[in-house]
């Protein structure tokens, strides 16, 4: 810190200690994620610091964490030359292309027997930082690899980035240049563009988009309020100290001096260890914080890669394996509006047919009305689709510079497409309802619900049946499934005795069997979903302690807030519902749970509930009292029959791995669930451990069910 002579040396000493205390303490927040003060604390300390720097401007150093929230405006980002060039990658579709580049490592080195240094591929914005004796100096986008533009006070707000890298033995190293990737996490970049909407901006169509826009800012005011994070892959040049030898030392020492390196990243010794490896990043790219768009994967030795050297365009001794794409161009040729079971409108894009990660999409989610607005998407336009694991495709945004003029404004309806009724729309609410109860939409779509894996998960009875049942008037609500008859069926379009037979054996199957967490889940009340509807069930043992129950008793509850207490209060309240409740009790379903904590009934005492342990085991069984929760697929059981075997059991089912886990079976491809579990020590069964201790093995799901 270069302080002039005019300042005290008292407030030099103080500004001194004050920058390496907030620094420490930042790092400890934001690169650790481990603080070790409050907030509260942290903003005195910064706040000092910064009236030290105003009453001694001298005091403001280049690495002064005071500049992390921005204040300089430039007119514009200059340029500078990268001291060695910031290469790209050459891509690999596919293992096979894989193969090839090992092939061709071995025509070039046919001596060596390489390592790999493999990371994610981070779907950010190239940014290199140059560390002068330590301290961060400037930092160049990529550009056009020989020139970047310099982008130096914007990146000093990122807070993941050292201002001056961590003190080691024998000195920084004279110079410094770290290249990585600026990225946003999904979860920043969601919270990023509900910002957006509600200020009626334009939200940004990915987080890659996000980052570079935040990056290339005249005002690093802006930057600053930008959630980014750095995650080093690489280095530049390296003057003085650091004899590092391979990819993986450069990395780990990177990481010593204080910078964060791609999360993941690790050595692979042999070419085939890579494969096995990119499939596992292949499977769990949702698992990572941030996207991926694949891995990359880098000789491990640098005398190596100096050996191979590059091509114009790319090293020889690194390869991108990049994942299908799961986003792609297309054309939104109209738009849809479904009603769902709650009566909320949802328009849906209906495409030209796209393929998008090896699957076709001709129908995409525009979620409401107001993201429709705000990305500017009109009927014709070309747009960006996504697909994201087991989500709902996406209409991401338009391509504008693809419009042709002809491109026309979506106008939400006024009324009900179901049923004409006029539809509404709340206060602080971004979508709008059809609030009439006889819409048949609103039916199809809580018989559907019912009946799906969420509900009574009653085999075999899909949408289109279900939409032929309500169409003909068979059936008005899930209660009515129970009165159908074999007559009934018969008049059905494709339907024979045994498949009439096999579906009122269904029916009646899954409504005997139908315990109270999965009734209520069944019902389809808003916001109450798996965990919501067990510690229901638990605590008040019956639909009629539920429906009696008072909001103060649903607000004790661990699972419950104002918004789920309403919602349950609302079901109740409704007409239909009640109906819907009667005629479920004089079908004769209607679950207790025997070993609730409140005796079930309509007499139950209110003040009784409000004194219960909510904590207490649910009910006798091999599993009492213990929380459980699935992962991957267990061979002969579905996911639901699983769940409702442990719940019959007496298990409470979980929503993520956390301390509170006891048991974690896990299935084939268990994802990052199984490592949070191992990490915690967390009791691992396989499924047909789980099945035993029940006492039911060789248990088959599709036998129990016949
Ligand atoms: S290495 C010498 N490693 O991908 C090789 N690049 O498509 C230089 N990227 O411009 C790049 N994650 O911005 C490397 N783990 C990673 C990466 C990565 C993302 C970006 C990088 C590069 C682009 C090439």
């Amino acid at each position: 810190m270069s302080a002039g002579s005019s300042v005290p040396a008292e407030a030099r000493k103080r500004a001194a200690e004050l920058a390496r205390i907030v620094e420490q303490h930042g790092r400890l927040y934001h690169v650790l994620d481990a603080p070790q003060i409050s907030d509260a604390e942290y903003d005195a300390l910064f706040r000092e610091l910064q009236l030290l720097e105003e009453a001694y401007p001298a005091l403001r150093g280049p690495d002064s964490p005071t500049l992390r929230v921005g204040g300089a405006v430039l007119d514009s980002l200059g340029a500078r030359a990268h001291s060695r060039r910031m290469y790209s990658l050459d891509n690999a579709f596919s293992l096979e292309e894989w193969r090839d580049f090992v092939q061709r490592l071995g025509r070039l080195a046919p001596d060596a027997a390489p390592d790999f240094w493999a990371e994610p591929k981070m779907d950010g914005l190239a940014m290199e930082l140059i560390y002068e004796r330590g301290v961060l100096a400037a930092a160049l986008t990529r550009g056009d690899g020989d020139k970047g533009e310099v982008v130096t006070e914007n990146m000093r707000t990122v807070r993941n980035v050292p201002l001056r890298l961590a003190p080691r033995l024998g000195g920084p190293p004279d110079l410094l240049e770290v290249r990585g990737e600026v990225v946003i996490t999904r979860a920043d970049f969601a919270a990023l563009n509900s910002r957006r909407l509600a200020a009626g901006e334009k939200p940004f169509a990915n987080p890659r988009n996000a980052s570079a826009g935040s990056v290339r800012q005249l005002d690093s005011r802006v930057a600053a309020s930008r959630p980014l994070r750095f995650l080093a892959y690489g280095v530049g040049r390296v003057e003085g100290a650091a004899p590092w030898a391979t990819q993986g030392e450069t990395m780990l020492g990177v990481r010593d001096l204080g910078l964060q390196i791609a999360p993941g990243a690790c050595l692979l010794p042999t070419a085939d260890d890579v494969e096995a490896w990119f499939q596992e990043l292949a499977a769990r790219r949702e698992d990572y914080d941030f996207e991926l768009d694949g891995g990359v994967v880098k000789v491990n030795s640098l005398a190596l890669q100096e050996r191979l050297g590059h091509t114009a365009r790319a090293p020889r001794f690194a390869l991108a394996l990049k994942f299908e794409a799961l986003r792609a161009r297309t054309r939104l040729l109209d738009i849809t509006v479904q009603v769902g079971r709650t009566g909320a409108l949802t328009p849906v894009a209906l495409l030209e047919p796209v393929n998008v990660g090896g699957v076709t999409v001709s129908r995409a989610t525009l979620h409401n009305e107001d993201e429709i607005r705000a990305r500017d998407i009109r009927l014709g336009d070309t747009v960006f689709v996504r697909r994201a694991g087991d989500v709902i495709p996406e209409v991401l945004g338009p391509v504008e510079e693809a419009r042709t003029g002809e491109e026309r404004e979506f106008r939400f309806p006024e009324v009900c497409p179901e049923c004409g009724e006029p539809v509404s729309r709340r206060e602080g609410e971004a979508v709008r309802r059809c609030l009439n109860r006889l819409c048949p939409a609103v039916r199809r779509e809580s018989v559907r619900h019912f009946v799906s894996k969420a509900g009574l998960d009653i085999q075999g009875l899909g949408s289109k049946w279900i939409e032929q049942l309500v169409n003909r008037g068979l059936v008005a609500s899930p209660a009515d499934l129970f009165r159908l008859t074999g007559e009934d069926l018969a008049g059905l379009d494709r339907i024979g005795d045994k498949l009439a037979a096999n579906f009122l054996q269904a029916i009646a199957g899954a409504g005997r069997s139908a315990t109270l967490p999965r009734l209520l889940r069944a019902l389809g009340i808003r916001h109450v979903g798996a965990q919501t509807a067990a510690a229901l069930a638990r605590a008040f043992g019956s639909l009629d302690a539920l429906a009696a129950a008072p909001a103060e008793a649903l607000l004790r509850l661990p699972d419950v807030g104002p918004e789920v207490a309403g919602s349950v209060a609302d079901f109740f309240a409704g007409e239909g519902n009640r109906t819907l409740l009667r005629d479920l009790r004089a079908l004769g379903i209607w679950p207790v749970e025997k070993t609730a904590l409140t005796p079930p009934g309509p007499e139950t005492r209110r003040g009784k509930q409000l004194g219960l342990d909510m904590a207490a085991p649910a009910a006798a069984g091999p599993l009492a009292g213990l929380t459980i929760l699935f992962s991957g697929s267990l061979s002969g059981l579905t996911r639901s029959g699983a769940e409702r075997l442990a719940e019959e059991a007496g298990a409470r089912l979980a929503s993520g791995v956390s301390r509170r886990l006891d048991i974690l079976v896990a299935g084939d491809s268990p994802g990052s669930k199984l490592d949070k579990a191992r990490a915690l020590g967390t009791r691992i069964l396989s499924g047909e451990e789980f099945l035993e201790l029940l006492g039911r093995n060789g248990f088959r799901e599709e036998k129990e069910e016949g």
